[in-house]
């Protein structure tokens, strides 16, 4: 399976490749960037690692390389300027992204391509390419909570001093400050985390407030997420090439689970061969579901602000019952 990731230069995409190369799963991996040296440089650098590693065909390439790829990977995506607003920037990036989705279907994108969307704010992004591309809605996955849920995990395994891999805790909800920590089904190695010792109230707002911060915080510290993101991108890519029908939080269209619909959020999701195969819907507590049903409504509201710019015209529908959004524009407006 040919995997191209574009933006393949950044932090993002290169982290992504060399995720995928250390996989060793997937028979060839293509960095594509507006910056093509950059993306040759990284493809170099990997090519050199090869040896040790597996057997796959690393290059990097133009958008052309999109019609012979079996998943296409997009991290591209802006930073905010000092002084622009949030709402600036998702034009910004609504702009850059339909740009990249146009070329795709220009090269020539297949039906039967996978299209995993990273570009921020993701679950917004995730909506766009659905609606654009053509493809099967289930072929359309955006990155969601799979990293938030990642940094859920270790961050729970490190205050509680537990290995990190015994943690089964999700994030669910709007990859940004409206994500919802799932308590309720939380366990290490299937006990429950909730009567765990050192698990208490404290304990978990703190870990959660780390978890929704981390992407801000690795900002400020080293320019943005790379290594931990990659491996979220991985765990979604092998996922798909193995048929694993692993049960993720990716971000996908939903059409009535948890009594949401017409946007993109992450609910657990059975990943594999066709993509989605299944969107779990589970008894959460009445202030999960509450919480997923926010998510809802900010990202119906963002969706509904960019599809009124792209569309020159403005459309209100309603996604849930009850009361406004707290939030109108998702957290993760800067990208890669
Ligand atoms: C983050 C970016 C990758 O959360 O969305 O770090």
């Amino acid at each position: 399976m040919k995997v191209s990731i574009i933006g393949g230069g950044g932090l993002v995409g290169s982290s992504t490749g060399y995720a995928l190369q250390c996989g060793g799963v997937v028979s060839g991996i293509c960095l594509i960037d507006a910056n093509a040296e950059l993306a040759q440089g990284q493809a170099l650098d990997l090519l050199h690692g090869a040896s040790l590693v597996a057997d796959q065909r690393i290059s990097a390439g133009d958008m052309s390389e999109v019609a012979t790829s079996q998943i296409v990977v997009i991290t591209a995506g802006l930073r905010r300027k000092p002084d622009e607003s949030r709402l600036d920037l998702i034009n910004r990036n609504v702009d850059l992204f339909t740009g990249i989705l146009d070329q795709m279907k220009a090269a020539g994108l297949k039906e039967n391509t996978y299209v995993i969307v990273v570009s921020n704010p993701v679950d917004v992004l995730t909506y766009l390419a659905v609606k654009r591309l053509g493809l099967a809605w289930q072929r359309v996955i955006g990155l969601g909570t799979v990293l938030d849920t990642t940094r859920f995990r270790s961050n729970l395994a490190k205050r509680l001093q537990v290995p990190a891999t015994q943690v089964n805790a999700l994030i669910l909800g709007e990859h940004g400050d409206s994500m919802v920590p799932i308590w309720s089904s939380a366990t290490i190695n299937g006990l429950p985390l909730e009567q765990w010792p050192g698990f208490d109230a404290v304990c978990a707002k703190e870990v959660f407030d780390a978890t929704k911060g981390a992407g801000a915080q690795v900002i400020k510290q080293k320019g943005g997420a790379g290594f931990a993101v990659g491996l979220s991108i991985r765990e979604v890519v092998h996922a798909i090439a193995l048929d694993s029908r692993r049960v993720l939080p990716i971000s996908s269209l939903i059409g009535g689970p948890y009594g949401i619909r017409d946007v993109c959020l992450s609910v657990p999701t059975e990943i594999g061969c066709g993509g989605v195969r299944k969107q779990i819907e589970l008894a959460l507590t009445p202030k999960e579901r509450l919480g997923l049903q926010n998510s809802a409504r900010v990202l119906r509201e963002t969706i509904e602000q960019v599809e009124a710019r792209l569309t020159g015209g403005s459309k209100a529908t309603a996604v849930v019952e009850g009361k406004p959004a707290q939030r109108a524009i998702p957290r993760n407006a800067w990208a890669k």
